[in-house]
């Protein structure tokens, strides 16, 4: 299947007419997908063509701007069945996850559709009796969205449906590996009505097509979600530009922390979710289970045992639980760190030579979890660095402000889950512990779109995404009116002249 830009409501080939192509993970030989391998050209019309419509888009009103993610909200959910087999087969994750991850962001468009008739500034006092005062929003302009593989439905609904409610105009680059899915999102959003230039489609490799965009003078606001690598480097380009925001969602190196007391099924089962839904590839998925020593032996023997059994290959199959990974070189990725994780010391506990299991598997990228107790070292780099695969090391500890300490010693901090039947335990992991997303007797992912999600140090700017990604998509002003036919100062200063 042919992908295209969308540039100013044409669908286009790359000027350079150059393409590349996307693998079925699951069957290498296949190809999926042949898309425009943009350069700097595409990336300048595309960002002229948003600019250009921004005038016209930010004066129609809010409410009538998002009667579009309504219509889009609807022509989705018609066509729910189709777009997560799509998921499902360009970004190996199993199709009960697929259709998660295309609910979420009908969720997301519905979500914005019903905001838009939800305030969106405040009231505030004055200290002087006539004047009224008010923190109102406006749009920042040119948004350039830039999102990851691994939700390749939800990820860019999340960004740029706020985007577009509050009247900016967005550029979208969908990953590279999976170009079809970002496609369908864009044709939705013509389908829905949505006028040409207010959400253009940029496709292409990051350094190619993404970098001309966040660097673009008319650009605004990037958003991005990724590796902390590029991150950083996005950041960094912006901080330089003074009109220029961005805001990054990055790595994690996301804990369980078992407590003693805890329900012991409900710890195992949260930490095989938190671990190896998706083959451990969310920016959630927990890599660190941090282990109280008096339950140390026993769940180890039944996590172990339960993620022996879980079933791994084609993920179209609804009784897959783990599909492919992404690419070959993430395979590559994971059994390096698996090696590592040798030569650091692990005592393995599982080792990576499951093979996959129903259907025609020979050609996929396949792995199978892999899991080792260490004891926590601040130099180990298997316990700092993110593998993004089912790689999970079972870290024991002592007492609770152990479990914080070593919590604590990481460069990521994003998701969290304590499991324990104690809620002073539960508050002290609350109030000590860094991260953005937490979690009481449930697994470290599972984030819904009307909460804010987003993590701290190498995980994000602090600046979370999903609901909350409207502070970062829109300037907060403040608005003073005076009723009085004289004015009177704040602060008791003086208003008189002569
Ligand atoms: C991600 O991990 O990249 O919380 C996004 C979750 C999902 C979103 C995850 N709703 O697991």
């Amino acid at each position: 299947m042919r992908a295209l830009n969308y540039i100013n409501g044409n669908w286009q080939a790359a000027e350079s007419e150059r393409t590349f192509e996307r693998r079925d993970p699951a069957h290498r030989g296949q190809v999926v997908a042949v898309a425009p391998r943009s350069g700097d050209r595409d990336a300048h019309r595309a960002v002229a063509s948003a600019r250009a419509a921004f005038d016209g888009w930010r004066k129609l009103s809010r409410i009538r701007r998002a009667e579009h993610l309504d219509a889009f909200a609807q022509l989705v959910k018609a066509n729910a069945d189709d777009l997560a087999r799509l998921v499902s087969t360009e970004s190996g994750k199993p199709i009960n996850e697929a259709r998660a991850d295309v609910v979420e962001g009908i969720h997301t468009a519905q979500y914005w559709a019903g905001r838009a008739r939800m305030p969106s500034g405040e009231v505030y006092a004055s200290e002087i009796a006539e004047k009224d005062a008010y923190m109102l929003r406006k749009p920042k302009g040119v948004v350039v969205a830039i999102s990851p593989w691994n939700f390749p439905f939800a990820i860019p609904l999340w960004l740029t449906c706020p985007s577009l409610v509050e009247g900016n105009t967005a550029v979208f680059k969908p990953a590279e590996e999976t170009p079809l899915t970002g496609q369908r999102i864009v044709e939705y959003f013509e389908k829905a009505g949505l006028p040409a230039g207010v959400l253009n489609l940029v496709h292409g490799y990051g350094e190619e097509a993404g970098w001309p965009l966040v660097t673009h003078r008319e650009t605004d606001v990037v958003l991005f979600t990724g590796s902390y690598e590029v991150g950083s480097k996005i950041r960094q380009h912006c901080a330089a530009e003074p009109h220029k925001m961005a805001a990054c969602e990055m790595g994690g190196k996301n804990a369980m922390i078992v407590f003693d007391d805890g329900n012991l099924d409900l710890a195992v089962h949260a930490a095989i979710l938190s671990a190896f839904k998706t083959s451990g590839q969310r920016c959630v998925s927990a890599s660190r289970l941090l282990v109280q020593r008096g339950i140390l032996r026993e769940f180890q023997a039944r996590f172990v045992d339960l993620a022996r059994r879980l079933v791994i290959g084609d993920p179209l199959q609804e009784t897959t639980f783990m599909g492919p990974l992404v690419t070959e070189q993430a395979v590559e990725k994971v059994r390096r760190y698996n090696a590592l994780a040798k030569e650091e010391g692990a005592r393995v506990l599982l080792d990576d030579t499951a093979s996959p299991s129903g259907g025609e598997v020979a050609n996929g990228n396949y792995v199978s979890p892999f899991i080792y107790e260490m004891e926590h070292r601040p130099a180990a780099r298997v316990l700092r660095e993110e593998v993004f695969g089912p790689h999970v090391a079972i870290i024991p500890f002592g007492a609770v402000e152990d479990a914080i300490r070593i919590y604590n010693d990481a460069d990521y901090a994003f998701s969290l889950a304590v499991i324990t039947e104690d809620y002073r335990k539960v508050r002290r992991v609350r109030e000590e512990c860094e991260f953005g997303v937490g979690y009481v007797n449930l697994p470290t992912i599972g984030a819904e779109v009307h909460l804010p999600f987003g993590g701290l140090r190498k995980s994000g700017t602090g600046m979370p995404s999903a609901s909350t990604l409207i502070d970062v998509v829109t300037h907060r002003v403040a608005w003073t009116v005076n009723h009085a036919t004289e004015i009177k100062m704040a602060q008791g200063l003086s208003a008189q002249v002569a």
